[in-house]
């Protein structure tokens, strides 16, 4: 039985994943559900049990490094080995650099520990059974890991240092059977950008990033689902986002009006 966890899994993206591996996989495959709500991760066992999947539920604060060697511990004690590890909990940003204070430094470190160490404290405590099973892991990094977006420094910068990090990762273990797939969602219709942070560090309860052509989140999920199936070392999400990457090389200022396009008009610097 494939043993796979998936990191965010009680809400938007990774609930979805974990949903659609469910309802695919069936009894061929093991989840392991962390998040801090232990009470989401629960509801979400106990629909997607009945597809046939074994479903662990562990609690984990991905920012507590100790939390993170105790969730693959977990895994090992319960199931045995580790065939994937997706790296999708996140959280988001929006502060126009500019008008940066001592409270915006205080909340962007915690944001790379978030978005960034986490992904390395897990990979690295994950690892040797990731190579004992040639498994994969999968990042969750986003289209502001690809370019960069006004109003959001911080958040890209934690999303670059992921992808660097699973770009040499891949590098130095693709020999020894390690798969890396990083995942590039564009906008998402979740509650994300509600829930990061905003200038200062409260919650920004709004999203400042046009989100009026957001994917739905099954698209998204299903997107790097049949990445994951069919091997892909990334999964690019839409004709755009495609596009954009060529036109980096050959023209980036396009791509930085683009990406001022894609912040809200009141919202941007
Ligand atoms: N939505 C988008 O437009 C979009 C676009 C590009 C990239 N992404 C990336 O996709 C990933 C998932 O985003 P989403 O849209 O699904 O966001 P979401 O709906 O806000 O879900 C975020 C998940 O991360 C978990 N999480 C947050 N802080 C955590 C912590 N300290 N420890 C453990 N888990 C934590 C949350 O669970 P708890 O609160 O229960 O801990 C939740 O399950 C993120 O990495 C994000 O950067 C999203």
């Amino acid at each position: 039985m494939k043993s796979i966890i998936i990191t965010g899994a009680s809400e938007g993206i990774g609930r979805e994943l974990a949903r659609q591996i469910a309802a695919r996989e069936k009894g061929s495959a093991a989840l392991v559900l962390a998040a801090r709500n232990a009470a989401r991760l629960e509801e979400l066992a106990t629909e997607l049990r009945p597809h046939g999947s074994r479903v662990e539920v562990m609690p984990t604060d991905v920012t507590d490094r100790e939390a993170c060697r105790r969730l693959i511990a977990e895994t090992m004690t319960r199931l045995g080995r580790i065939d994937v590890l997706v790296n999708n909990a996140g959280m988001s940003a929006h502060a126009n650099f500019s008008e940066f204070t001592d409270a915006d430094f205080d909340w962007s470190e915690k944001l790379m520990v978030m978005n960034y160490w986490s992904v390395v404290w897990l990979t690295r405590a994950a690892l040797p059974h990731l190579l004992a099973s040639k498994g994969l892991v999968v990042g969750v990094s986003s289209v502001a890991g690809l370019v960069g977006v006004p109003g959001r420094t911080a958040y890209c910068a934690t999303k670059f240092a992921m992808n660097g990090f699973l770009e040499a990762l891949r590098a130095e273990l693709a020999h020894k059977g390690l798969r890396v797939m990083i995942a590039y969602p564009g906008t998402i219709d979740t509650d994300l950008r509600k829930r990061g942070f905003g200038p200062g560090g409260s919650p920004a309860g709004v999203s400042m990033i046009r989100d009026d052509r957001a994917m739905p989140v099954e698209t998204c999920a299903r997107l790097i689902r049949e990445g994951m199936e069919k091997g892909r070392r990334e999964v690019l999400m839409t004709p755009r986002m495609k596009l954009g990457r060529w036109l980096r090389l050959l023209a980036p200022q396009i791509v930085d009006r683009m990406a001022m396009k894609e912040v809200k008009a009141e919202f941007r610097p």
